[in-house]
């Protein structure tokens, strides 16, 4: 074995043993007790990895090694970020890889987002990134997953954040929950806060959505991914692009997938009131059977209300999820605290009443709408009215021609 060699294994060993412990597949005397072993044998000229010396003592299985392994080689790339030491895989999405890990300055826990290496071949997205990141640390709020820092290293950029101990709501949703009507609207109400918080300072996150929604243990919703969803459009458009799958949009607005360019809070509106939807009915608002078919009938189907699906829920809800999901924005809420004050309404048993105002400006405005072609086409009265005129003016042409007539009958006389 040479140095080289002998150094990469040692770093490798040191891996498995923190991730078997991590883990909790063994514990750390056993570890320790390993390695004394792995250096006995060396010392006669029997090299063993550690992963190897584990199995043989029945510390763990050969399959449990194998999911060590291979979480050991998902985290390595990650190893060089200064500061910070990688400890597990939380998670990955679309775009990005999510890891446990600890922050060593101020021994605290952190999630930490690596983005793959491709998306820096991209420096408008590098660019977007650190904007969107500096922009995201500025707020601050009880139910927004804080944001801490961001960086590259090793050719990767990264995103700190706090880490959260508990779930999302697309873990309960895929679990077969459906949630009960207060449950659900404690948790949009507390989403809608964290909305209100950041469109207030012109923040728009644009990609709220179950697995974007976290329930921590003391049962604190915590909106996720502020100032990254932005990177999720783009990957996404690079990635159909591409030609290649990617997440199917069942929470995504109209007007986002008309790739409008002038995104507002209003898609956070139609992606929280999508998500309601689905946690309340248990399935999503627009199935297909492809993402291009789901997009199309977020464009152009009408919404089953989802008091018809699950008709335990109140009306109040139902007309809160139709307004909330309205295919044109202007017909949704006008601000996002008009949103905050109905779902509170309904919380306490009372009715929407913006979306009362919203219904009711709208039949005002269809109304309107019905009466313009009604001014083209001539009403009753007016037909009278010109039918009059009509018989006046065959009259008078009568007289005219019977006084000609008379005339001429004078003057032959
Ligand atoms: N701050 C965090 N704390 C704990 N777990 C997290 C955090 N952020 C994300 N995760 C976990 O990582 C998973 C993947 O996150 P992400 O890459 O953002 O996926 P998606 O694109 O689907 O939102 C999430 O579903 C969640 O389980
Ligand atoms: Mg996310």
């Amino acid at each position: 074995m040479t140095d080289n060699e002998s150094k990469s294994t040692a770093a490798v060993d040191t891996e498995i043993g923190q991730v078997v412990v991590e883990k909790n597949l063994a514990t750390a005397e056993e570890v320790t007790e390993c390695l004394a072993e792995q250096k006995r044998l060396a010392a006669d000229d029997r090299h063993r990895s550690l992963a190897g010396i584990l199995v043989d003592k029945g510390v763990v299985t050969t399959r449990q090694l194998e999911r060590v392994v291979k979480v050991v080689e998902e985290i390595r790339p990650t190893q060089q970020i200064p500061g910070y030491q990688i400890l597990s895989k939380l998670g990955a999405g679309a775009m990005a890889t999510v890891f446990k890990a600890r922050q060593l300055s101020l021994d605290r826990l952190v999630a930490i987002k690596v983005l793959p290496k491709r998306f820096s071949e991209n420096p408008e997205y590098v660019e977007r990134f650190y904007k969107e990141g500096k922009a995201a640390a500025k707020l601050n709020h009880a139910n927004i997953v804080q944001a801490f820092d961001v960086g590259e290293s090793g050719g990767y950029h990264y995103f700190v954040m706090e880490y959260v101990e508990g779930h999302t709501i697309y873990d309960e949703l895929a679990g077969g929950k459906v949630f009960g009507e207060a449950e659900a609207l404690k948790i949009a109400i507390e989403i809608a806060e964290a909305l209100a918080h950041s469109h207030e300072r012109g923040l728009i996150h644009r990609d709220v959505k179950p697995k974007n929604i976290m329930i921590t243990t003391e049962g604190v919703a915590k909106l996720a991914d502020m100032g990254l969803a932005r990177l999720a459009e783009d990957t996404q458009a690079a990635q159909a692009e591409a030609g290649k799958a990617y997440g199917t949009p069942y929470y995504i607005s109209p007007e986002q997938i008309r790739g409008e360019m002038d995104i507002d809070f209003r898609a956070d509106i139609y992606g929280l009131g999508a998500t309601l939807y689905h946690m309340v009915t248990g399935q999503v608002p627009f199935e297909a059977d492809t993402p291009v078919a789901v997009m199309n009938k977020h464009l152009k189907e009408p919404l089953l209300p989802p008091d018809h699906i699950n008709t335990a829920l109140s009306m109040g809800l139902g007309e809160i999820v139709e307004v909330m999901m309205a295919k044109r924005r202007e017909d949704r809420y006008a601000s996002t605290i008009d949103l905050l004050i109905d779902l509170e309404s309904v919380a306490c048993g009372e009715p929407p009443l913006q979306v009362h105002r919203i219904l009711d400006a709208h039949s005002l405005s269809t109304l309107a709408e019905e009466e313009r072609p009604a001014l083209e086409t001539p009403s009753a009265s007016t037909d009278i009215r010109t039918d009059i005129r009509n018989i006046l003016i065959y009259l008078l042409l009568a007289l005219l021609v019977a006084s000609i007539v008379a005339n001429i009958i004078q003057t032959l006389e």
